[in-house]
């Protein structure tokens, strides 16, 4: 089956140019000049033609940062992988990266099965996994191998949630080794979080309650602390290491220093720490309790050196920690104490929405937004090649992007299947006319067409960093 796209800008990490871009089933098969300025003999017969005329192409949104379906703060995060892979793909978002997370005591083999089970037959976007590992004693590292082998090659580690996810050091330096010796890359939870959890003890103890003191009981400086920690916990073990939803500056300036110093340290933010803020979980009453994820929503002055961060390279990624939770009877489970409301926003919809509005904002430019969103994160998450660019061999994993296209971000409009967007009423301007994954269309002007289990898994490869 041959597909046309004709008269669009290609957008690459480096490049942005007009093509005609050929697909032949799953793949992208040529990037040409117009067909209609070829000879005809050259140009073989498509099955369709989709007229991508004032339309930019990019290659589908990389996402390595979700939680579907996934058990946490005594509930269950919203989207399943049905539903949160659609809304990706409604948002431009083609392949994501979710966490597997093994249970205290239990393998990691277990925990890689129950997400397979979670995901197969329903994903509609193609997806792979991390590793979340909360206990590592010998067997477990020597396991980490296979979980390697079946193409998880990053496990991400926790210093903050004291009793439920934190790793401590020996263990988190124990797993860096392995890590090293597998090929696979950590990713690190860096808030310090034994004295949160003091922070938050105080805070309950003087009937701090609302929703705001989330932000007060988890400073900037735990996460500046945690961060530095990793990179040294990291550079000891001689490994890379990949810092998760950074959301502060001083968090970002240990990062800076250690690339500085020529170590292998990246950096992923989200879009809630470039475009919402610590004033959001201040709305009155329990409304704040929207905006509680973890690290927490930032004073508004962190946004200008987060965007610097992303046009330094500082930052190499923006993911959306996509960890849903609805209002009503998940949030509300904190309704008189916000240390236990539900953890995490939705995002996974809304992201190259808002990356989008930065590009005609001058924050970034095209090329930028499409390696912080697909090729860089391929890139790290060893799916380049496959996924992350638009190129002759790739998967024809393709956003035919309308910049004319109108929007409101609203939980009325959107399809993250939770009962609040935290950007309500947002207009933006450009949006995906076309989606297109491995060469077939699944989203085409607001209508869906992908059916559950499309969505393939995706074994990553070790890396090279
Ligand atoms: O609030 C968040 N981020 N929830 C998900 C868990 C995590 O730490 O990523
Ligand atoms: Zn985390
Ligand atoms: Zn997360």
């Amino acid at each position: 089956m041959r597909k046309l796209i004709a008269n669009g800008t290609v957008v690459t990490a480096s490049e942005t140019f007009k093509a005609d871009v050929w697909l032949n089933d799953d793949k992208v098969e040529a990037i040409t000049a117009p067909v209609g300025t070829l000879p005809k003999d050259r140009v073989p017969q498509f099955d369709e033609t989709i007229d991508a005329k004032g339309q930019f192409l990019f290659p589908g949104g990389i996402d390595v940062h979700t939680h579907l379906d996934m058990p946490f703060g005594g509930t269950t995060s919203s989207d399943d992988f049905e539903t949160g892979t659609r809304a990706a793909a409604y948002g431009g978002t083609t392949t994501i990266i979710d966490f597997a997370i093994q249970q205290k005591g239990g393998t990691l083999t277990e925990a890689l099965d129950t997400w397979h089970k979670k995901a197969s037959g329903k994903a509609v976007a193609d997806y792979a996994f991390h590793m979340i590992a909360t206990d590592l004693p010998p067997a477990r590292l020597e396991e980490m191998k296979r979980i390697v082998d079946e193409g998880v090659t990053s496990f991400k580690l926790f210093m903050a949630y004291p009793n439920v996810l934190l790793l401590d050091d020996q263990s988190i330096f124990r797993g860096m080794l392995r890590a090293g010796e597998l090929g696979a890359l950590i990713c690190m939870h860096a808030e310090t979080g034994l004295p949160i959890d003091v922070l938050i003890e105080r805070a309950r103890s003087r009937g701090e309650r609302a929703p705001v003191y989330h932000a007060l009981t988890r400073p900037e400086a735990a996460e500046a602390t945690g961060t530095e920690r990793a990179i040294a916990l990291a550079e000891m073990a001689k490994v890379p290491v990949y810092i998760v939803h950074l959301s502060a500056a001083r968090a970002l300036e240990r990062v800076r220093e250690a690339r500085d110093r020529g170590l292998p340290a990246f950096a992923e933010t989200c879009p809630q720490y470039l475009f919402l803020s610590q004033d959001d979980l201040a709305r009155p009453g329990f409304d704040g309790a929207a905006y509680i994820c973890t690290p927490p929503l930032r004073p508004q002055h962190h946004h200008e050196q987060l965007w610097r961060g992303i046009r330094n390279h500082d930052l190499q990624v923006v993911a959306t920690d996509h960890c849903p939770f609805c209002m009503k009877d998940q949030k509300e489970l904190g309704r008189d104490d916000f240390s236990k409301v539900p953890n995490g926003m939705p995002g996974v919809e809304s992201r190259m929405y808002l990356l989008w509005e930065a590009v005609q904002q001058g924050k970034i430019d095209l090329n930028r937004f499409v390696d912080i969103s697909s090729t860089t994160p391929s890139k790290i998450f060893g799916m380049y090649g496959k996924k992350g660019t638009l190129a002759v061999g790739a998967d024809a994993d393709i956003v035919v992007w309308d910049p004319q296209k109108e929007v409101t971000l609203s939980v009325k409009t959107m399809h993250m299947k939770v009962d609040y967007n935290p950007y309500e009423g947002k207009k933006v301007r450009g949006g995906p006319s076309h989606v297109l994954q491995r060469g077939r269309v699944i989203v085409k002007n607001d209508q869906f067409l992908a059916r559950p289990g499309d969505g393939q898994f995706i074994r990553r490869r070790t890396h090279t960093l």
